[in-house]
């Protein structure tokens, strides 16, 4: 029975939210799980599937090297850190796109100066970079990353923007988009396999929730 335990990675917020009423949907009582807590392991009602709290880009961590079967991620972070997991849907929620942004008019094109790029991307920004043939320099920050043409530390960023508020109140403009990012379902490789008679039917009943 332990070993057919199916094992949710989640990250706090947003994610586990909207994660958790999809999961109630699907029948798993787990709601209780989002209550204020500094525990980081819990359960279901019915003791079938844990859930671990972990940070947004280490959820594809633990379900690659097979200590969670199921999690939720942004399609960002998943693209960053580039784990091997098979990714099985799209949840459509969290949804933001990859971009470079800067002051307006700045010519991304331009290959006469090296363009200094301010990034927690550092891994998209150097393969996006790469396959035009553009030297670069990243300079990987862990936040804030609009104020770097502000104060001159870089040229652009490479970022998520969502509603665009950010850029929007800092006086920058989206230059050009990368990738269109929302919450994927990855699931480990080995545990597909083993769990199949949970996982599937539950991937299933998901996918059915998501589309309706
Ligand atoms: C993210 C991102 C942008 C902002 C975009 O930052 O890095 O700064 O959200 O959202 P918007 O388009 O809706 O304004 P986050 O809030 O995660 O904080 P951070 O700067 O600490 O990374």
């Amino acid at each position: 029975m332990g070993q057919n335990i199916v094992t949710f990675a989640l990250a706090k917020g947003r994610l586990a939210e909207k994660s958790v009423e999809i999961l109630e949907k699907c029948g798993i009582k787990c709601k209780h799980i989002l209550e204020p807590t500094r525990k980081l392991q819990l359960e279901d009602e019915s003791g079938l599937y844990r859930f671990i709290f972990v940070k947004p880009t280490d959820v594809a961590i633990y379900v690659e090297r097979g200590v969670a079967d199921i999690g939720v991620v942004g399609k960002d972070s998943l693209l960053e850190g580039g784990q091997d997991v098979y990714e099985l849907l799209d949840l459509g929620f969290a949804k933001c796109r990859l971009c470079l942004a800067g002051f307006e008019g700045f010519d991304v094109n331009d290959s006469r100066n090296i363009i200094k790029v301010a990034t927690k991307y550092e891994n998209i920004t150097k393969r996006f970079f790469e396959s035009r043939g553009q030297n670069i320099d990243i300079i990987t920050l862990h936040g804030s990353i609009e104020l770097g043409p502000i104060v001159g530390l870089s040229d652009i960023i490479l970022d998520i923007v969502e509603s665009g508020k950010t850029l929007e109140e800092n006086n920058l403009k989206v230059l050009e988009e990368i990738a269109d990012c929302s919450a994927r379902l990855i699931v480990n490789k080995v545990s597909l396999k083993t769990k199949v008679d949970v996982i599937k039917p539950l991937v299933n009943n998901i996918e059915k929730i998501v589309k309706a």
